[in-house]
């Protein structure tokens, strides 16, 4: 039997080389995303994959998302956690408004998906779920308290979660991508982005396929003893 998984904010980005990898494992692969329409629907034409919209900071939308998807597909067997957002601003600028939209996004988002799934995979004794971390959750970032702090919140989430899921089968890992090559990381101004990518051993950008590499592995059968273990992703860039 095809496993199900549910990939969010797999529609572009590192999410959408997640949601093919997925499927070029023979999963049966939902890729939610929030707004972005357009790429969705290029996305879906091009993968054969299809997209559900909801937000992930939103419990309700979560509960109602992951029924229609188990309506559509079967019991989820996999989540990957991968949707999130940046508000990067210095302390002195940064609005609640900011602060709590990171923090509701990334790491609320999480704790919303895992809930929709985690029983019912306990209940089935399998289960795979992988959270994407950052290296800024580990090491911190100039301007990114939100965004650091929820990031850091998914690796405790990660690692106290594990410990729930493993005698039912469910393992639950986070990777840490470092800096890549996508349309968040576009948006930190040029001259910072080239400081940033001067300090990595790598000296590039990291790709979207290279997140994916990680996923597949954490999310394959035969994984089961890998639990409550960061992978690092990062051109060398944070060795943790
Ligand atoms: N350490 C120390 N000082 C720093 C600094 C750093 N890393 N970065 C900037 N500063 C200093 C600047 O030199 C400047 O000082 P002066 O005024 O004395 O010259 C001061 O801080 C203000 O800097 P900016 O002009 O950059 O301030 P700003 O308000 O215009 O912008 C910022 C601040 C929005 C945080 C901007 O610096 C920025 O976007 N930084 C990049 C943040 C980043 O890396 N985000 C990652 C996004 S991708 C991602 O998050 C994915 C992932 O998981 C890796």
């Amino acid at each position: 039997m095809a496993r199900v998984a549910v990939v969010t904010g797999g529609t572009r980005g590192i999410g959408e080389a997640i949601s093919i990898a997925l499927k070029d494992m023979g999963m049966k692969v939902a890729a939610t995303y929030a707004g972005n329409d357009e790429r969705a629907r290029a996305f879906s034409e091009r993968t054969g994959i299809h997209a559900y919209k909801w937000d992930v900071a939103d419990y309700d939308a979560c509960q109602e998302g992951v029924k229609q998807v188990e309506a559509d597909l079967g019991p989820v067997d996999v989540l990957v956690n991968n949707a999130g957002i940046t508000r990067d601003s210095t302390m002195k600028r940064q609005s609640h408004e900011q602060w709590q939209d990171v923090i509701d996004t990334n790491l609320g988002g999480c704790f919303n998906m895992a809930k929709a799934v985690f029983e019912g995979m306990q209940s089935r004794g399998y289960g795979r779920i992988v959270n994407i971390g950052s290296i800024n959750g580990q090491a911190g970032q100039y301007g990114q308290v939100n965004y650091a702090a929820a990031k850091s919140g998914i690796h405790g989430f990660t690692k106290a979660l594990a410990q729930e899921g493993a005698r039912a089968g469910v393992t639950v890992n986070a990777i840490a991508p470092g800096y890549i090559d996508t349309d968040m990381v576009a948006a930190v101004p040029a001259e910072v982005l080239g400081k940033i990518i001067a300090k990595i051993p790598v000296n590039r950008l990291g790709k979207a396929d290279e997140i994916a590499r990680g996923v597949s592995f954490l999310v394959a059968d035969d994984a089961g003893f890998v639990t409550g273990s960061t992978l690092s992703i990062n051109g060398g860039q944070h060795m943790y």
